[in-house]
C-alpha cells in the first residue's frame, strides 16, 4: 500500500502545484512508482504544469460516476502517472468529492506515493482531499498571513483525524522579517522536510514555449535541487548532495582571487 499524501496550505498562491509536480518528478527519479491527483477540481492547474490538459477522460468524470478510475490514469514524466482534474465549471459544479477517498484507496496499492494536489481553503473540497489520504503535507511561505492559514489547515486535518507529517517552506528568500524556520516549527509543531528558495526559474515553467516543471527543465536550479532534498527525506533515502561547508579563511581569499564558481546545491541557502 503507496503512501497517500494531500498537500495542503490553506492560503492560495504557495506552491502545491509546483511543489506536486515538482516532488512527483523527484520521487519518480528515485525509482519509486507516483501517482500525482489534481484534486484542486475547481482551479485546476496541475495539468497545465505538466502540458497535459488535453487527456479526455478525467478525475471529474470519475467522480460523476461516468468513467472507471483506471481509464482516467495518464503516463506522466519520468514514468510518474497522472490523474488530471476536469477543467470544464459545467462537470465542475455537478462533481461531488466524497467519493474521492474509496477511489484513491482503490489504486492505492499500485504506487509508492499518491500525491494530491489540494485546492486552496479549508472548505469541502480540501477536506475531501485530506480524507482520501493518509498524511497531510502542509505548505507554507514564511509570512504572517500564509503561517496563520497554514495553521488552520493543520487544525482542519487533526480535526477530522488525518495526521499531518510536516511542512515545506517555498518562497524562502532569505530576507529580514521572513517567519524563521525554528518559528514555523514551534508554531506549527510539526518537522520541516524542505525549504525551497524563491528561484526565477519556478516562475518561469509557463513562460517557455514548452511548459515543464522545474525538475525536467532545470534540474540543478537552486529550487529543484531543494525539492529534491525534500523528496529524499520524504521517501527516507540518503541525499547524495553535500550540504553546505563552512567556508574556511583560506578557501574564501581563494575563491575572491580565483572567483570559484559554487556548484548549484550549494546556492541553495538553508
Ligand atoms: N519557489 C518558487 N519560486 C518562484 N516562483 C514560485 C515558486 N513556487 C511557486 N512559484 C510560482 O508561484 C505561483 C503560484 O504557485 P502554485 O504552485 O500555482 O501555487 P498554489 O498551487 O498553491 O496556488 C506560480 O506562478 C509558480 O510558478
Ligand atoms: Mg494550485
Amino acid at each position: 500500500m503507496g503512501r497517500i499524501i494531500s498537500l495542503v496550505s490553506g492560503k492560495g498562491g504557495v506552491g502545491k502545484t509546483t511543489i506536486t509536480a515538482n516532488l512527483g518528478i523527484a520521487l519518480a527519479k528515485r525509482n519509486l512508482k507516483v501517482c500525482l491527483i489534481d484534486a484542486d477540481v475547481a482551479m485546476a492547474n496541475l495539468s497545465l504544469l505538466l502540458n497535459m490538459q488535453s487527456s479526455p477522460i478525467t478525475l471529474h468524470d470519475v467522480l460523476l460516476g461516468e468513467s472507471n478510475i483506471l481509464d482516467a490514469i495518464y503516463d506522466g514524466p519520468h514514468g510518474i502517472k497522472f490523474i488530471p482534474s476536469g477543467l470544464s465549471l459545467e462537470s465542475y459544479r455537478r462533481v461531488d468529492t466524497e467519493r474521492l477517498a474509496t477511489l484513491i484507496e482503490s489504486i492505492a496499492n499500485q504506487f509508492d506515493f499518491i500525491l494530491l494536489d489540494a485546492p486552496a481553503g479549508i472548505e469541502k473540497n480540501v477536506m475531501a482531499a485530506m480524507h482520501a489520504s493518509d498524511e497531510v503535507l502542509l505548505i507554507t511561505m514564511p509570512t504572517s498571513p500564509a503561517v496563520a492559514d497554514v495553521l488552520k489547515a493543520k487544525l482542519v486535518a487533526q480535526r477530522i483525524g488525518i495526521r499531518t507529517t510536516g511542512v515545506i517552506i517555498n518562497f524562502f528568500r532569505g530576507e529580514k522579517g521572513e517567519i524563521t524556520k525554528d518559528d514555523i516549527m514551534k508554531m506549527l509543531e510539526l518537522p520541516v522536510f524542505g525549504i525551497i528558495p524563491f528561484d526565477d526559474e519556478v516562475r518561469k515553467s509557463f513562460m517557455q514555449q514548452k511548459v515543464a516543471p522545474v525538475m525536467l527543465r532545470k534540474p540543478k536550479s537552486s529550487a529543484a535541487v531543494a525539492i529534491q532534498k525534500t523528496a529524499a527525506k520524504l521517501a527516507g533515502i540518503p541525499t547524495h548532495f553535500k550540504e553546505k561547508k563552512k567556508e574556511g579563511f583560506l578557501s574564501r581569499i581563494l575563491s575572491k582571487l580565483f572567483g570559484k564558481k559554487k556548484k548549484p546545491e550549494e546556492q541553495v541557502r538553508k
